[in-house]
């Protein structure tokens, strides 16, 4: 561990990328992911280098420097493999080929090598509760009940009757069984119709997606990112969906057939887990998978009835009290995630911050907070420039099978188009899929062509050339967030304290680990407010990411989305 004085007195040597004069004494303390940062490419959103309009992989490979410049120690990729696009690659039709409008095997290849050589792992996402209808799979099924791929997924002979518990609904709408024209046959599907679900109890699938993964991490991708994995132990019979009985039973052997000996990462996407058991999923004598992603300070700002299609405002008493809570729950028992956004959820900037005025000091609040928690943080791409929701007005600005979907279903429902397009304007996946804004040219620098989704007209004054030039910009400060990660073990290991829990907008929370203490505050607010009388006392020191000298009394004002970081 290096020395809190050490860090004081070395600003300049703590914000360069890599400080090899202070490697020698970093503690080998954990695992690589642990003091490292994801960051997820949404591939099609990403970089076009062929005019077609459609991210690619070589576009990736073109903008490598940019994330090593960054810091980051992986890529989330999302799904680049063969499939037919119903849910944007989340269909999958062949696990181990590249989508041609993504690229080809040899371009996937090069990602891998080049990646590697700025020290970046590539995790892949890996999509097994449901496969895509077109894969060979699901069509010799359907074909032929006898086929020994029947079994791989989950078929009833009887359309489902009123009532019982097998009566389920489809996450994109609508009921999660659909009638083969083919067999006759009803199959289950917890997304669309065209993503059937695997069938998990069947011992030959599991060996099928095991040799699948060996073959990628043959291939020397450093990991995975489990696509809605609490799913594959449903019990459809029993009107179990997530957490099923023999989840946790599939998750061991699938690490003891492919990770075991492996030094790489994994992360399960769980929209079910709590604090409670959560840390089945990732203690790591139990050999499942390094963290999960959770979803509790999302989902707990979604309404009952209409869920993410009428978000509530966030109220970040309860926000703090959910992330208190969940580095209470893992420390020392587990691994925490971090994130506030992801291809399938709102801009941060705009769900949590501000996208207005104090777009760039929101966004470095946001940053700063979740950074500096317990845990492996995901920048969403766009994010380390602070870009916003997509702002769309109509519904023919949507592309995603999810808003599409729900727009019908609650139109006929008698909801209001303009509360729907509200929602979607707040909540929808689109908002996230957005073409990344590089530069100030022509669709933002991201394709020659027509880009397949909307451009966010904000582009011009909100790109990466722009924001990376500003040394108070917001990428600039993530990669100082990313470099006092990898430098500190309290940072990654130390103990969790939330002060100040009640009050409305301050954000302020303690990190501890042998003698060293962090003490971070934030004010999430568009309003400057006052530090209270009692709970923290006096600060005075340098603010760790900036540098600049803090001296504050109880009563001490903070402006909007100001932040201070200090060691006491
Ligand atoms: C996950 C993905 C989402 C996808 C769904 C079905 O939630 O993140 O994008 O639509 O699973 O694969
Ligand atoms: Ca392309």
């Amino acid at each position: 561990m290096i020395s809190r004085r050490g860090a004081l007195a070395g600003m300049a040597a703590m914000t360069i990328a890599s400080s090899s004069s202070q490697a020698g004494i970093i503690q080998r303390d954990s695992a690589w992911w642990q003091s490292a940062v994801g960051y997820q490419i949404y591939p099609a959103s990403f970089a076009d280098s062929n005019g077609d309009g459609i991210g690619d992989i070589p576009g990736i490979i073109a903008k490598l420097d940019h994330l090593a410049d960054l810091g980051i120690g992986f890529i989330w990729l999302s799904p680049v493999y063969a499939s037919p696009m119903v849910d944007n690659g989340y269909d999958i039709s062949d696990y181990r080929a590249i989508n041609p409008i993504f690229g080809t095997m040899a371009d996937m290849d090069r990602l891998i090598t080049e990646a590697r050589a700025r020290r970046i792992g590539i995790v892949m996402d890996l999509v097994v509760n449901h496969t895509s209808d077109q894969h060979p799979w699901f069509r010799a099924a359907r074909a032929d009940r006898g086929s020994p791929y029947r079994d791989y997924y989950i078929w009833r002979d009887q359309p489902p009757g009123k009532g019982t518990p097998a009566d389920i609904e489809a996450s994109f709408g609508g009921s999660a069984w659909s009638r083969d024209s083919k067999s006759g046959d009803w199959y289950f599907h917890l997304f669309a119709p065209q993503q059937p679900d695997l069938n998990w109890t069947n011992p030959a699938l599991r060996a099928e997606v095991h040799a699948m993964m060996n073959w990628w991490l043959d291939k020397g991708v450093s990991g995975f990112r489990m696509d809605v994995i609490d799913l594959i132990g449903k019990q459809p019979e029993n009107g179990i969906v997530a957490d099923g009985p023999e989840l946790h039973r599939y998750l061991r052997e699938m690490h003891e057939a492919t990770l075991a000996g492996r030094d790489a990462v994994t992360v399960g996407e769980a929209w079910s887990a709590t604090p409670q058991n959560a840390p089945l999923y990732s203690a790591p004598d139990r050999h499942e998978v390094s963290m999960v992603f959770q979803f509790g300070h999302v989902t707990q700002f979604w309404d009952e009835k209409l869920g993410k299609w009428k978000p509530k405002p966030i109220d970040w008493p309860r926000l703090k009290s959910t992330f208190a809570t969940w580095q209470g729950a893992l420390h020392g028992t587990g691994w925490n995630s971090l994130f506030w956004g992801n291809h399938d959820l709102p801009r941060a900037v705009s769900r949590y911050g501000d996208e207005g005025k104090h777009r760039v000091a929101s966004a470095k609040a946001l940053a700063t907070i979740l950074h500096l928690m317990e845990g492996t943080p995901y920048i969403y791409q766009g994010e380390e420039i602070g870009m916003t929701n997509a702002g769309f007005t109509r519904i023919d600005q949507y592309r995603d099978v999810e808003t599409l979907n729900f727009h019908r279903i609650q139109l006929a429902e008698g909801v209001d188009e303009a509360a729907f397009l509200a929602g979607a304007r707040a909540n929808s996946r689109d908002n996230a899929r957005t073409p990344m804004q590089w530069s100030g040219a022509a669709n933002a620098g991201f394709t020659q062509g027509t880009p397949w989704i909307s451009v966010n007209a904000n582009y011009p004054s909100l790109n990466v050339e722009r924001d990376r030039a500003d040394p108070d910009g917001v990428f600039q400060l993530y990669r100082r967030l990313i470099a006092l990660r990898r430098d500190h073990a309290v940072i990654r290991h130390g103990d969790f304290r939330l002060l100040l829990p009640d009050h409305p907008a301050l954000v302020a929370y303690q990190r501890r680990l042998g003698s060293e203490t962090l003490l971070v505050i934030a004010n999430m607010s568009r309003q400057a407010v006052n530090l209270p009388p009692s709970g923290i006392s006096a600060i005075h020191g340098r603010d760790i990411l900036t540098g600049r000298r803090v001296s504050m009394q109880p009563g001490g004002k903070f402006e909007p989305y100001e932040t201070v970081a200090i060691w006491l």
